[in-house]
């Protein structure tokens, strides 16, 4: 695998992939790689000839300095996880050369970066957009890798490639979960033993909430059962309950008869996880 920390270097590897006529999927991430991810990597690798893979904690959508400082990071752990997986090359740059000294230029999805997470977290799907962008005309890549579990995120990046007309393609993939359910994060590691047991509510109120809208039911009824399993749950601290339109994340009320998004947050100890379910009646 390429390790190239430079603009330059990465750019001169995709364009040798190019050159001989290869394909290239993109996988992002900030590091701290699990099961997730490399799920991220092994679809990319079904579809392309190269698979591209970027390292890098982004400042820009942390809206806390505490919780920047706490995201885990070990790049030779990483690296060994990404060679295994047979990734081509890595992109793993310092804040400077993303965010050159001067730098003044954003991309925000005006209106889907703020709502519902991101009115809880100000600022975060501009980061997220901005940094993604740059990401996107650096590497060049032909397709994209997102998981569907960063639901808004996955739907911001999408907006973002069609307004933007950036030649390539998004493409969202499945949560990865424990055996228990709970949803693969870099942040479960945070977790107390005693959270990480509870943090299993979440996925237990989606599935019964799958369930309810199986049998026909309403949004509010929706809601009331997801939040009365999850307040079942003492040491979780539930956050926001949303059923939204899937893709334009509009609220809707009333019997649930369109695809829908059902996201979650909720906070066990000083760890905010998220989870969500994309349902089709
Ligand atoms: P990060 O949290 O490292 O996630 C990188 C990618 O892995 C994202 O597309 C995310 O949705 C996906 N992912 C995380 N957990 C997953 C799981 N359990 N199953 C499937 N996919 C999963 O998301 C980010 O980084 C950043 O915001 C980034 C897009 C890199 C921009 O900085």
């Amino acid at each position: 695998m390429k390790i190239c920390p430079s603009v330059e270097e990465i750019r001169a590897t995709v364009a040798g992939f190019r050159q001989v006529g290869e394909s290239v999927g993109l996988v992002t991430t900030m590091g701290a790689l699990h099961e997730g991810h490399l799920s991220l990597m092994r679809r990319a690798r079904e579809g392309h000839d190269r698979v591209v893979a970027t390292i890098f904690v982004n400042p820009t959508q942390f809206g806390e300095v505490a919780d920047l400082a706490h995201y885990p990071s070990d790049d030779a752990r990483d690296i060994d996880l990404l060679q295994d997986e047979g990734v081509d090359a890595l992109f793993l740059p310092t804040v400077e050369t993303i965010y050159p000294p001067g730098d003044e230029t954003i991309v925000e999805t005006i209106e889907l970066a703020n709502k519902l997470h991101g009115k809880v977290r100000p600022g975060h799907f501009r980061g997220v957009a901005t940094v993604v962008a740059r990401l996107f005309n650096i590497c060049q890549p032909d397709a994209a890798y997102f998981g569907e579990k960063d639901y808004q995120q996955l739907q911001v990046i999408k907006r973002m490639v069609r307004d933007l007309h950036f030649p390539l393609e998004v493409v969202g993939v499945a949560t990865v979960r424990e055996a228990d359910g709970l949803a693969m994060s870099s942040r479960n590691v945070r977790l107390t033993p005693e959270d990480r047991t509870a943090a299993v509510v979440l996925n237990q109120s989606l599935s019964a909430a799958e369930a309810l809208v199986a049998d026909g039911t309403t949004v509010d009824a929706l809601k009331s059962e997801i939040r009365s399993i999850i307040r079942s749950e003492p040491r979780a601290v539930l956050r926001a309950v949303d059923v939204v339109a899937a893709e334009s994340l509009d609220a809707i009320d009333g019997p649930v008869t369109e695809k829908i998004a059902i996201m979650l947050s909720a906070e066990f100890g000083s760890v905010l996880l998220i989870d969500q379910r994309e349902i089709t009646p």
